[in-house]
């Protein structure tokens, strides 16, 4: 469960959140909004990288403000650009990272990348160079270096936005095929179809809040 309670975040005199009070516990969550209403920043603060002016986020009721270490074993958050998120020459060696830097011996840690790459169907990228790849491939890496991580939610932010459609269609079916709780910022409101519940933001405020169906017709009809 992510629970935002009373949450304002300001930055040079602008609101970017204003008076959010949210919890989250389904399985597949969308968040939805113009450019600038707030997503990213939303989704930030629940790890910790922006914190918030006015109160307080919890995730399965750890403080984030107190505890954002503990938080971010628990969440991964995928941002917008792979190339961000990816640091090192090779597959192997980029989601040898994090598991190296959380003390994981070798062994340990080739048995869950090649698993974590086995999920998303990329077995065959484990020893290729990252400059070689598709933007899609990209972001199928940029994943399976939060899954190796074994987060109990994944947190993403507009995952397709970058994409074509082949691309497109293989990072919704790996989301899809996903067996943790996520939260997704999107302006793709196909991948957020069949979604447990969708929030709608503007001006960092929420504008909506239900239904897919509903969200979208409330975001559209702000925008009409
Ligand atoms: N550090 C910052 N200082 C001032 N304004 C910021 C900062 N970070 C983001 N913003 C602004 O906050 C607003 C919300 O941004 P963001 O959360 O990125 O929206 P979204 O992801 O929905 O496009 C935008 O207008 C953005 O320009
Ligand atoms: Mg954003």
């Amino acid at each position: 469960m992510i629970e935002w309670t009373g949450v304002r975040v300001e930055r040079a005199g602008r609101k970017l959140l204003d008076g959010i009070s949210l919890s989250v516990g389904e399985r597949r969550v969308g968040l939805i909004g113009a450019n600038g209403s707030g997503k990213s920043t939303l989704l930030r603060t629940v790890i910790g990288l922006i914190r918030p002016t006015a109160g307080d986020i919890r995730v399965d009721g750890l403080d984030v403000g107190r505890d954002a270490v503990a938080v971010r074993r628990r969440v991964g958050l995928l941002v917008q650009n792979p190339d961000a998120q990816i640091v090192m020459p090779t597959v192997a060696e980029d989601l040898a990272l994090g598991l190296r830097a959380r003390g994981i011996d070798r062994a340990a840690a080739d048995a869950r990348i090649a698993a974590a790459l086995a999920r998303l169907g990329i077995a065959d990228l484990r020893e290729r160079l990252i400059h070689g790849l598709s933007g899609g491939e990209k972001q199928l890496v940029a994943l399976a270096g939060v899954l190796v991580l074994e987060p109990s939610r994944v947190l993403f932010d507009e995952p397709t936005t970058m994409l074509d459609l082949p691309n497109r269609r293989r990072v919704i079916a790996a989301i899809a095929a996903l067996d943790l709780p996520v939260l997704i910022a999107s302006h793709d409101l196909a991948l957020l179809a069949g979604f447990d519940r969708v929030i709608a933001l503007d001006a960092g405020r929420i504008l909506a809040d239900g239904a897919p169906a509903e969200a979208i017709a409330a975001y559209e009809a702000r925008h009409a």
